[in-house]
C-alpha cells in the first residue's frame, strides 16, 4: 500500500459514492491514489487531502479535476448532467453507470456545453469485490479518446482489481452478464450449498462457515495456481467418487450449462435493453 499520493495523477472527481463509487473511493485512499474530491450527500467525513462536497452545483467554477467518474444509479443521472457538464469541458467522464451508452452520455453533456463541444465519455463495469480490491472492470473508450485518457482510466481502475477493454461498445452487456452481475451468481451458489448442508443435517452455523470458505477457498485457489478452473475441476474429480456423482447431476446438458447459459443471455438482454 503506498502511503504518498501519486503525483503524476490529476485529481479524481467521483460523483455518487453508494456501493460502487464507495468501494472505488476504497481502492483509491488504500492505494493512495489521488487526491480525490467527493460528491456525496450521505456521507459526513473522508481524511485529507480529499474533500467532500454535498452537491455537484457546490463545486467552485474553477475546480479543474482530471477525471470525472459518474457512479450514481443510471436513473439519477440526468438530474446532474448539467453541473457536470462545464467540468466535463476539461476532463475526461468516466462512468460506471450500467445501461448508459457513450453516445447517449456524451449526447447528454453535449446539450449543456457550447457548440463544438466534444466530451470524452469512457464507460466501464466493474463489479462489488472492487470494494477489497479483487474487483474486475472492462471498459470501453471512443475512438476520439487519447491513449493517454485510457490510461488514466486504466490507473484508477486498476486500484479497485484487474482491468480489461472491449474494442466493440456492445461487448460490454456480455461483460455485464457475466463479470457485473456475477458475483451474484457465486453468492448464490454459497447460499445454494449452505441450505443444501443444514438439509443434509448440518448445524445451520457449519453449514454455513463450510459454503462460505469453499466458494472463497476454491475462489482463492483458482487466482494464485493460476491452473484452469476446469483442470482444478479434474483436480477434485476422483473417477467414481463422490464429486464425480454431484457433477453427473450439475454438469447434464439440460443443467448448470443449458441454466448459466441461459442466464447469462437474459442479463445480457436486459442490458441491451437499459442500453436503448
Ligand atoms: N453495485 C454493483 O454491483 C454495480 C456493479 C457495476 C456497476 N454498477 C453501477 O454503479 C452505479 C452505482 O450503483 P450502486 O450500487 O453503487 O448504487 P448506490 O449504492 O445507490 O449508490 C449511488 C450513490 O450515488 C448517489 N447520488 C445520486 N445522484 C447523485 C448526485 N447527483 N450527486 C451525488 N451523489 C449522487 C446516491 O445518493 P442518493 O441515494 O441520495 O440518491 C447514492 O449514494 C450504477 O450506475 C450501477 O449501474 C454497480
Amino acid at each position: 500500500m503506498a502511503d504518498a499520493h501519486s503525483p503524476s495523477l490529476p485529481p479524481i472527481l467521483l460523483v455518487g459514492c453508494g456501493k460502487m463509487g464507495g468501494a472505488m473511493l476504497e481502492g483509491w485512499l488504500a492505494e493512495g491514489l489521488a487526491p480525490s474530491v467527493i460528491v456525496d450527500r450521505h456521507r459526513d467525513t473522508l481524511p485529507a487531502p480529499h474533500r467532500l462536497v454535498r452537491d455537484v452545483a457546490d463545486l467552485p467554477a474553477d475546480f479543474r479535476p482530471g477525471l470525472i467518474v459518474l457512479a450514481m444509479k443510471p436513473q439519477k443521472v440526468a438530474a446532474a448532467i448539467a453541473a457536470i457538464a462545464p467540468f466535463a469541458a476539461h476532463a475526461p467522464v468516466l462512468s460506471v453507470l450500467a445501461g448508459r451508452t457513450v453516445g447517449g452520455l456524451t449526447d447528454a453533456l453535449r446539450a449543456h456545453m457550447p457548440a463544438g463541444a466534444h466530451p470524452v465519455v469512457i464507460r466501464s463495469m466493474p463489479n462489488t469485490p472492487a470494494a477489497v480490491g479483487e474487483g474486475m472492470t472492462v471498459s470501453y473508450a471512443p475512438p476520439h479518446a487519447t491513449a493517454a485518457q485510457r490510461a488514466l482510466c486504466d490507473r484508477v481502475l486498476s486500484a479497485i482489481g484487474r482491468t480489461a477493454w472491449v474494442e466493440h461498445e456492445p461487448e460490454i452487456d456480455v461483460v455485464t452478464a457475466i463479470s457485473g452481475s456475477g458475483p451474484a451468481y457465486v453468492f448464490l451458489l454459497a447460499e445454494l450449498l449452505e441450505q443444501a448442508g443444514v438439509e443434509g443435517g448440518l448445524p445451520p452455523a457449519l453449514a454455513r462457515q463450510i459454503a462460505r470458505q469453499t466458494v472463497s477457498g476454491a475462489g482463492v485457489l483458482m487466482q494464485r495456481s493460476g491452473i484452469d478452473a476446469e483442470q482444478l475441476r479434474r483436480n477434485v474429480t476422483s473417477p467414481g467418487g463422490t464429486t464425480q456423482q454431484a457433477l453427473s447431476v450439475l454438469m447434464a446438458p439440460d443443467a448448470w450449462p443449458a441454466t448459466l447459459r441461459a442466464a447469462v443471455r437474459a442479463a445480457s438482454r436486459r442490458a441491451r435493453e437499459l442500453a436503448s
